[in-house]
């Protein structure tokens, strides 16, 4: 996948950019709510508290959809196949998603264990899925008929799930992303879609609980600039060769203030360099390291490309199993893509995988919601989480008979394995040992609950060698 800023340069660019705005004074905000509502108490410099439920959460539902499940190709398809924009636009003409109750999907991700969800209200097509007064490129003003953000949102609060969108400010049809600054107003109009869309979103629906930016990042601009392998499919790249110099601004200082006035509570990812309430890691490869300071989450398939891929295979329980479980061990989130058919569909072969992700969770959720990455640094052995005084250990790999851990400061008073099985330890100066009779390990994940004398979250996360 693509390379991105470092998250370094991403920290400092929203903390500098966070100094720089004017965020609406937090007795500005607190007044739009009236007095007895808990908002009304809560500040928006207090992005400890608003981010609290989402890391709780663990667990969330990313939807690809749009005109690019027509050919169900990947989200990507206009600008891998070089479709030319009139031409993609006919597309709007076979998206009629008419039966579509989204109830079906928050069933779905209820099922899973998701506790939120986040769906492609734009993407870079510049399609978009909800009414916008000045530009007819919507499925308002096209065959479906339909504002599918409204209908969205309101089963995905219904269903008592987080609502979230994704909005990608990039749109293969304006000239000005590729050259804003030879083609100016072009950028300018982008832009101006660009600001009145997020408003519209933002003020139109209620509360909206995440927004998610994509491809918002002023180095993406102009990215045409840089080329991989350019050959008979041009190949995007990334611009790695120094930061865009143009001229031409997004405008996020005017942005921001505004979404932060309309929605205070809403979590927003880095990816338009505005400050961020939670950092975006994409793709499996991108699990990375354990980091329990900045929230994280990362964002991946279930299957294939992101938007609907006609030929995208699932991959075995474990997988998905593990994956959440090294996620929550480094105490990030999971946002499990799923891209359904045009008419709204998401292919049955990833519902029954879903399903059974949830059924796990059902068994072990005590290990993933409202817990934290560590004491026990993730290694090849798997990764651990903790609530209250238990440590849960994820045995995901058993490479001995034992599992040795480093020593804690605090007393192990009780082990066994999360949903019945009994587990031995020994715990001395030199560390605790973990066994688990073959039978009642589970080649998933062996989650042996560590029950201590004192809280998990006193204790200092742990390095573990193997
Ligand atoms: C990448 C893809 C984009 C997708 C996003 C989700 O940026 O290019 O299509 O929406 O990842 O994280």
């Amino acid at each position: 996948m693509k390379t991105r800023f470092s998250a370094a340069t991403a920290l400092l660019s929203g903390a500098l950019l966070a100094a720089a705005l004017a965020v609406p004074a937090a007795d500005t905000l607190a007044q739009s709510y009236a007095p007895e509502h808990p908002m009304a108490r809560l500040k928006d410099e207090d992005p400890a508290a608003r981010i609290k439920w989402w890391r709780g959460a663990r667990f969330g539902m990313f939807i690809h959809w749009g005109l690019y499940s027509v050919p169900g190709r990947g989200e990507w398809v206009q600008w891998n196949e070089q479709i030319p924009v009139n031409e993609y636009a006919k597309l709007a003409d076979q998206f009629k998603p008419d039966g579509l109750n989204f109830d079906s999907w928050t069933e779905v991700a209820k099922a899973a264990g998701m506790k939120y969800m986040v769906l492609t209200a734009r993407h870079h097509d510049g399609f978009a899925l909800f009414d916008d007064g000045a530009n007819p490129f919507t499925s308002v003003n096209t065959a479906a008929r339909r504002d599918l953000v409204a209908d969205y949102v309101k089963a995905v609060r219904k269903a008592g799930l987080g609502v979230g969108l994704y909005y990608s400010p990039l749109d293969w049809r304006f000239p000005g992303y590729f050259f804003p600054d030879l083609q100016r107003e072009s950028a300018e109009a982008m832009r101006a879609q660009y600001h009145r869309q997020v408003e519209k979103l933002m003020t139109s629906y209620g509360k909206i609980d995440v927004l998610w930016f994509d491809a918002g990042e002023t180095d993406w601009l102009n990215f045409g600039a840089e080329w991989k392998d350019a050959g008979a499919v041009p190949k995007w790249a990334v611009r790695y060769n120094g930061h865009y110099k143009g001229g031409f601004s997004w405008q996020h200082d005017k942005l921001y203030p505004a979404i932060r006035r309309a929605q205070p509570q809403v979590l927003m990812n880095g990816r338009a360099d505005m400050p961020e309430d939670f950092h975006t890691r994409e793709g499996d490869g991108a699990l990375g390291d354990f980091d329990n300071q900045q929230p994280w989450e990362l964002a991946t398939t279930m299957a294939g490309a992101w938007g609907y891929q006609a030929d995208a295979q699932v991959k075995p329980l474990k997988h998905y199993i593990q994956l959440l479980a090294k996620v929550a061990g480094r105490d990030g989130n999971l946002l499990l893509n799923v891209g359904p058919r045009p008419d709204g569909r998401i292919d049955a072969p990833q519902v029954e995988r879903l399903r059974e992700i949830g059924a796990w969770l059902g068994k072990y959720g005590q290990s993933i919601y409202e817990t934290r990455g560590g004491p026990f640094l993730p290694a090849d052995y798997g990764a651990s989480t903790h609530r209250g005084n238990t440590v849960y250990v994820h045995v995901l790999d058993w490479k001995k008979d034992k599992l040795a851990l480093p020593p804690i400061p605090a007393r192990v008073v009780r082990a066994s394995v999360l949903g019945g099985g009994k587990a031995g330890f020994t715990q001395t100066a030199q560390g605790i040992e973990l066994s688990v009779a073959p039978a009642a390990r589970d080649d998933m994940d062996t989650v042996i609950a560590l029950e201590l004398d004192s809280p998990a979250a006193a204790i200092k996360p742990v390095p573990v060698s193997h």
